[in-house]
């Protein structure tokens, strides 16, 4: 009786081992599968970024956004890239953000990290770049006629020699750095520093303002009509950090 067991037990065994390791066409299996199981995985059913597609436009999946779309968060830009835009912003932009010393802090920061390279930490027009002569013409705050106003225009757009920031600083970066090239003006000119606004004013100041006045480069401080003109095609890709 128990060599019967024995037997069996054994032919058992052997018949586990066959039919797990025997298979010689194992190797050949695994890559001419007849069935395949979440074949989503390997033939993808969305186009692929660059694929040919003979039902868009030249023949590529990849198309250019409608016209008149913009990215998320992103937000026209009321002042056009010329004399007059510059004028009318130095005239009429005002800065939304409060002058705290959070503001001042980070506009600080920012600036150090964007623009002292050129203009110096101080304002005065002798950054690295500068005095290694690697840029001319870098000139001190306290020479030129400047708002806050016009300090975002160039931020934005640009003047001569110095580039764009609009795709590297948000709105609100923006305005936190024309809040710190202002206090380093008046410090170049001798003028007093502002004093920073009370909580009080602040508080007022917000509700005054409403959450979108950062969003809005601070056109709506000149009220709702300013949303009307629409300069959108004027402005470049904002990157999609600017809606906060
Ligand atoms: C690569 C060097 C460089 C960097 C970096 C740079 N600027 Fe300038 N900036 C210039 C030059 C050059 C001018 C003079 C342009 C002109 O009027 O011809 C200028 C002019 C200005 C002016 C005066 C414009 C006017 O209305 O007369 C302001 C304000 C200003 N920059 C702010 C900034 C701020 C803020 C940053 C950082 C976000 C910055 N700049 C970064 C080179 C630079």
């Amino acid at each position: 009786m128990n060599r019967y067991f024995q037997t069996f037990i054994y032919a058992f065994a052997s018949l586990m081992i066959i039919s797990c390791g025997g298979d010689s066409n194992a190797v050949d299996a695994k890559s001419d599968r007849s069935v395949q199981y979440f074949p989503n995985m390997y033939e993808s059913v969305g186009y692929e970024t660059y694929q040919e597609g003979d039902i868009f436009d030249g023949n590529v999946e990849a198309q250019l956004p409608v016209e008149g779309t913009v990215n998320r968060g992103w937000l026209p830009y009321e002042y056009a890239n010329s004399n007059e835009g510059y004028a009318s912003a130095k005239a009429e932009l005002k800065n939304p953000l409060p002058y705290t010393e959070e503001n001042l802090a980070s506009g600080q920061e920012l600036y150090n990290i964007y623009c002292a390279i050129c203009h110096g930490t101080k304002g005065d027009g002798q950054g690295h770049l500068v005095k290694n002569e690697k840029i001319l013409g870098v000139p001190s705050y306290a020479d030129r006629d400047i708002s806050q106003g016009s300090i975002y225009h160039v931020m934005y757009w640009g003047i001569n020699y110095m580039g764009s920031y609009a795709s590297q600083t948000s709105i609100e970066e923006r305005w936190q750095i024309a809040h710190h090239v202002d206090a380093l003006t008046r410090d170049l000119k001798g003028q007093d520093a502002k004093d920073f606004v009370s909580v009080q004013d602040e508080l007022e100041m917000e509700s005054q303002l409403g959450n979108h006045a950062v969003d809005d480069h601070g056109v709506e401080m000149h009220g709702e009509d300013a949303h009307e003109d629409d300069h959108g095609s004027q402005v470049e890709n904002h990157s999609s950090t600017e809606g906060e």
